[in-house]
């Protein structure tokens, strides 16, 4: 059987990138960008490097700084408005996902699609053409927003999260001079989502041998930097690995997708409010188990990435069991926050079954995922991270 990856755009990285960015956006022809961000990265001051940049390159732009967590479709419509009253030609997201996800959706209105954002926003993702481009610049070491195509916007009148697909990024610059400062708490959240990314990528019914390469990449990374960059916040060498292994994550799971640890995290995020990495991870553990006998070669390929010694006779409950192990000593290493200790209750957490077992990303999980199922993996993470 044949096998088509299609990565989404042009990479820049490495320290100090950042500094090509007014070039670019000539490059591409345009003038006025719309600077896409949330309040934190701003008064990080990471703006005002942005915004240096394009005053050097001689650019007038604006700044949209209202993205919240889990953005909204009014969110994306406010950074749209926002957009449209200053004439931009060029939407630049500057932040973790939310604020990425937010740029990216923007631009479906700013191409000329009428109507207001949540009408592209739907359970089955609609795959759009826009005209506006697109630049990514990623803060945190987790996202991979920079090189998906996909933007997860929250619908609050349903309580869930879904996403707009787009055919067209322009370009990610992945400078990890941004992330130095990143608390410690989202260092363990982010990189754990892009482990999750990895990991979920790896075993998707949809992983190809291109996501597999980039996956395997990222985890090897991921289990050597991430407790550094969390212990050692300004371990320049760990940071700057940990953002090339959220961006491999990235385009590990472009295409094939994650599966029942995000669709979990869909689920928390919209439950119980808790961040998308924190929420995503969360599931990981026992995702990983539960797939592990029907894709053993893949949980064996996860556990020598991870440094876990193999004998090579291991059946796939016995991989699953050392990997479940193996990130949750993780978690526990980096104070990773349980439902339990925020006061959530089992009863309620099982009860996300059902929305787990509906979201579209529970498909490309290698195990059917029934609401029973689900209600298991649910009450198992429960127990087992307190
Ligand atoms: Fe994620």
């Amino acid at each position: 059987m044949y096998q088509q990856h299609q990565f989404s755009c042009p990479i820049i990285s490495g320290w100090g990138s950042i500094s090509v960015l007014g070039d670019k956006i000539r490059e591409l022809s345009c003038s006025r960008p719309l600077v896409v961000t949330d309040r934190g990265v701003k008064d990080a001051g990471v703006i005002d490097k942005v915004g240096g940049i394009l005053r050097e390159a001689g650019l007038e732009f604006t700044v949209y700084d209202g993205v919240r967590p889990d953005p909204s479709a009014e969110i994306v419509d406010e950074a749209v408005e926002a957009g449209l009253a200053f004439g931009c030609d060029i939407v630049i997201g500057v932040g973790g996902g939310s604020s990425m996800d937010t740029a990216k959706a923007a631009t479906v209105r700013l191409s000329g699609y009428e109507g207001l954002t949540k009408d592209y926003v739907l359970a089955v993702p609609l795959k759009l053409e826009t005209k506006v481009p697109v630049i990514l610049v990623p803060t945190t070491t987790g996202t991979g927003s920079e090189v998906t195509r996909v933007a997860v916007i929250s619908r609050p009148e349903f309580n869930v999260k879904w996403s707009v697909h787009l055919k067209n990024t322009t370009l990610a610059i992945v400078d990890p001079q941004f992330t130095v400062t990143l608390p410690r708490q989202e260092t363990a959240n982010t990189g754990l989502d892009a482990l999750a990314h990895a990991t979920e990528a790896l075993t998707s019914k949809g992983a190809d041998m291109y996501s597999d390469l980039f996956a395997v990449a990222a985890i090897r990374k991921i289990a050597e930097y991430l407790y550094r960059s969390w212990s050692e916040p300004e371990n320049t060498d760990a940071r700057t690995n940990m953002a090339v292994a959220a961006n491999w994550a990235g385009l590990a799971f472009d295409c094939p997708m994650c599966h029942l640890p995000h669709a979990i995290g869909d689920a928390f995020g919209c439950h119980f409010h808790t961040e998308h990495g924190h929420s995503c991870s969360l599931g990981l553990a026992e995702g990983m188990r539960l797939v592990a006998p029907v894709v053993p070669e893949k949980m064996a390929i996860i556990a020598e990435a991870m440094g876990i010694s193999l004998t090579g006779t291991e059946t796939g409950e016995q991989l699953g069991d050392l990997v479940a192990d193996w990130i949750y000593a993780l978690m526990r290493k980096m104070e990773f926050v349980s439902l339990h200790s925020m006061g959530i209750s089992r009863e309620d957490v099982v009860a996300c079954a059902k929305d787990v077992s509906v979201n579209h990303l529970a498909s490309y999980c290698p195990v059917p995922i029934t609401e029973e199922t689900a209600a298991e993996v649910l009450g198992r993470l429960y127990d087992n991270y307190q």
